[in-house]
């Protein structure tokens, strides 16, 4: 019995055997299988914690800022850039309407943006957000988000900070435009200005001879009734008696001895008329004829003569001259050019307690030359560089044109001869022309 018992007790036991392997077997399975999905999901967390950091990363080193919104505008998320740029943290933005971020003009553009997005694509609109320092400019551009459905759940809006360079660039164009108009206007100014000064010049020099020119005309107008009323009566037989206390009621005598001034000073001034619109023309043309010999010294006394006759103050003239000079050219326009060199001495010295000119000329085997020294306060170092150029004047309208040194300049030049000025080291300032020595006239003697 026992060992059929045992035989009995000897089947069950393998029975439950079987039973525990196969449990286990299972359990070993089951193990097996959770470890195998252990190592699965360690996997799967190593990949998912590598593309995390690997978008971290990405979005760190994007410098470019990112704002996920709402259909409606409103932030939903944003890049760490944009966290940097407005030392905000994405907690405090998120619901936020978008435009709070901007303000004044910036705003109105950005609502605009907004709103455009629904229709067309809105691509580098320059609006300026408020940054942790103040605004900062940003290229932005805005895509729509759709649903499957074709709705419009939401805005991303990605902008570029307008890096400094390109803003310098930006202020430097502007500034640059700006400079440009500023320039033309200054020219613009400048052309009217020296327009004015001209007029001014020229109608001042020209009212001078005009009104003496009027002036006598109207003493002949006097004198010519006086004539006529004394012819009248030589006319209709008249005694002698008669004629001479006419004559004498008249003043006859005086009327006669004037008509030669009066006619004389006329032409003068109508001389000095035609002298200025040369003056002129010279200026607008440079007219080219032969040039001829003539005397530099004879240019020059006229020239003095005429200067001194009509100046305002006396002036001590000292002269160093030989008693001719030959040189070639036109010898009225180097009389032009003295009588500018003299006249300019002239108006420097006015002011001066004792006025003095120096005038002094001489040859050299090349050139003959002429020195205008005058005791004025002499020219001003940063007017030095300007003096022949034309309008070029210091002194006050009406009676500079500024005209005269440059003409003058333009005249030497195409006499083949030099014109400098500069400060004489005794004060003052001097003047130094020089021409050509003409040869033809030396050896004929
Ligand atoms: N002898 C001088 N002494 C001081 N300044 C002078 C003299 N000569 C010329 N200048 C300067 O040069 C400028 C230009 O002269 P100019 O061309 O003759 O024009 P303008 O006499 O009409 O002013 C003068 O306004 C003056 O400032
Ligand atoms: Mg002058």
């Amino acid at each position: 019995m026992a060992a059929q018992n045992l035989h009995t007790d000897s089947r069950e036991h393998s029975a439950t055997d079987e039973a525990w392997v196969s449990v286990i077997r299972k359990m070993d399975e089951a193990y097996a299988d959770l470890v195998r999905y252990q190592v699965q999901v360690e996997e799967q967390n190593d990949a998912l914690a590598e593309a995390h950091s690997f978008f971290d990363s990405v979005q760190a080193a994007m410098s470019d800022v990112l704002i996920a919104c709402d259909h409606e505008g409103r932030i939903q998320q944003v890049n760490r850039a944009f966290e940097e740029l407005t030392g905000r943290a994405l907690s405090s933005l998120v619901g936020q309407p978008m435009e709070s971020l901007c303000s004044g003009e910036s705003r109105e553009r950005l609502v605009d943006c907004l709103q455009r997005i629904r229709t067309e694509d809105v691509r580098d609109e320059q609006i300026d957000i408020e940054g942790a320092d103040g605004p900062v400019p940003l290229a932005l551009n805005c895509s729509p988000r759709f649903n499957h459905r074709g709705r419009l759940v939401g805005i991303v809006v990605a902008g570029r900070p307008l890096g400094e360079l390109q803003r310098a660039f930006n202020e430097l164009n502007q500034a640059h435009a700006e400079l440009k108009l500023a320039q033309e206007r200054l020219i613009q100014a400048e052309k009217m200005a020296s327009l004015g000064r001209l007029v001014a010049g020229v109608a001042h020099e020209l009212n001078n001879p005009i009104s003496f020119v009027y002036g006598n005309m109207h003493a002949l107008q006097r004198y010519t009734r006086r004539l006529v009323e004394y012819f009248d009566l030589v006319q209709s037989g008249a005694s002698r008696e008669e004629l001479r206390r006419l004559r004498e009621s008249l003043r006859l005598d005086r009327v006669i001895s004037d008509l030669d001034s009066l006619v004389e000073g006329t032409m003068e001034g109508a001389d000095r008329v035609r002298e200025i619109v040369n003056d002129l023309r010279q200026f607008s043309s440079t007219q080219s004829s032969e040039k001829v010999p003539f005397d530099l010294i004879h240019v020059v006394r006229s020239a003095l003569h005429w200067i001194i006759k009509e100046s305002r103050v006396v002036i001590d003239v000292q002269e160093v001259l030989p008693e001719r000079l030959e040189a070639e050219g036109h010898s009225g326009q180097i009389h032009q050019v003295v009588v500018n060199l003299i006249q300019n001495a002239a108006d420097a010295v006015m002011d001066q307690p004792q006025p003095r000119l120096a005038l002094s000329a001489g040859e050299t085997a090349e050139m003959v030359w002429l020195e205008v020294v005058d005791n004025g306060p002499g020219v001003a170092a940063e007017n030095l560089p300007h003096l022949f150029d034309p309008f070029f004047t210091t002194k006050p309208t009406g009676q500079g044109t500024g005209l005269g040194l440059s003409i003058s300049y333009g005249i030497v030049n195409e006499h083949g001869g030099t014109l400098t000025i500069d400060n004489h080291p005794d004060g003052g300032a001097r003047a130094r022309l020089t021409l050509p020595v003409n040869r033809e006239s030396k050896i004929d003697g």
